[in-house]
């Protein structure tokens, strides 16, 4: 599929930020899984690095490809973090946890020098909100902060497993999935979410990517803030 071939490419090129002796933070979705398997083969071939995983599933398969990872426990300094994005804008700001994993991806992004996004031509709209705003909540809370972000003007669902039961994040917590339609200021959406108590993390990253790598067909566009 074409999408699959412009993510890989965009993974690619991401590699050009990979030098031999870095912690490298490891993100999480398909477009990463591409990059972690790509880091792979050249771990393979001798690069010396350390991965620092945003999720269960990266660590995993980091892990099957005998990429060496280290913890935030051992090292706070991340040199470059390669991670997905569900949505980007001009200003290069994301929406972000598509896949549940939007929590660690924003502490890794935090303690990272450069933050590389790699996408498909699909997660590049003029004004984020596209895609629902996945915003982590812990359990205890999730029926009020639902209700505080519905009267913010959303549409707010609880999101499920295949089983029908709530998912639950690597953090053990749960996630809404927010329809706001356009996002209009999204800086000012952030700091109303981040100031909700129950809420752990929201999936807006605002100022946190370096450079967004997007792939046309074969050809790899770097785009920076
Ligand atoms: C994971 O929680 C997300 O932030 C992903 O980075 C995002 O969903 C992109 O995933 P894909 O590369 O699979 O589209």
């Amino acid at each position: 599929m074409a999408n699959d071939q412009e993510k890989e490419a965009a993974a690619r090129a991401s590699l050009q930020f990979i030098k031999d002796g870095m912690v490298v933070g490891l993100g999480t979705g398909s477009t990463a899984a591409y990059f972690i398997q790509l880091l792979g083969e050249k771990v393979k071939n001798g690069l010396r690095v350390r991965g620092i995983p945003t999720s269960v599933r990266s660590r995993d398969l980091a892990l099957s490809l005998g990429i060496p990872l280290t913890t935030l426990d051992e090292c706070q300094d991340i040199a470059v973090t390669v991670d997905g994005a569900d949505e980007f804008d001009p200003q290069l700001r994301l929406i972000k946890g598509g896949g549940g994993a939007l929590l660690r991806e924003k502490i890794v992004a935090s303690a990272s020098r450069q933050v590389v996004i790699v996408a498909d031509p699909s997660k590049r709209v003029p004004v984020l909100g596209k895609f629902p705003l996945p915003v982590e909540v812990i359990g205890f809370a999730q029926a009020l902060v639902a209700k505080r972000i519905r009267a913010l003007g959303a549409e707010v669902k609880l999101r499920t497993g295949a089983d029908g039961n709530p998912y639950v994040t690597d953090e053990q917590n749960h996630i809404l999935d927010c329809h706001f339609g356009q996002i209009c200021d999204a800086d000012v959406l952030a700091r109303q979410l981040s100031d909700m108590p129950g809420i752990v993390e929201h999936g807006l990253f605002i100022g946190v990517a370096s450079a967004v790598l997007i792939a046309r067909g074969s050809e790899v566009v770097e785009l920076r803030r």
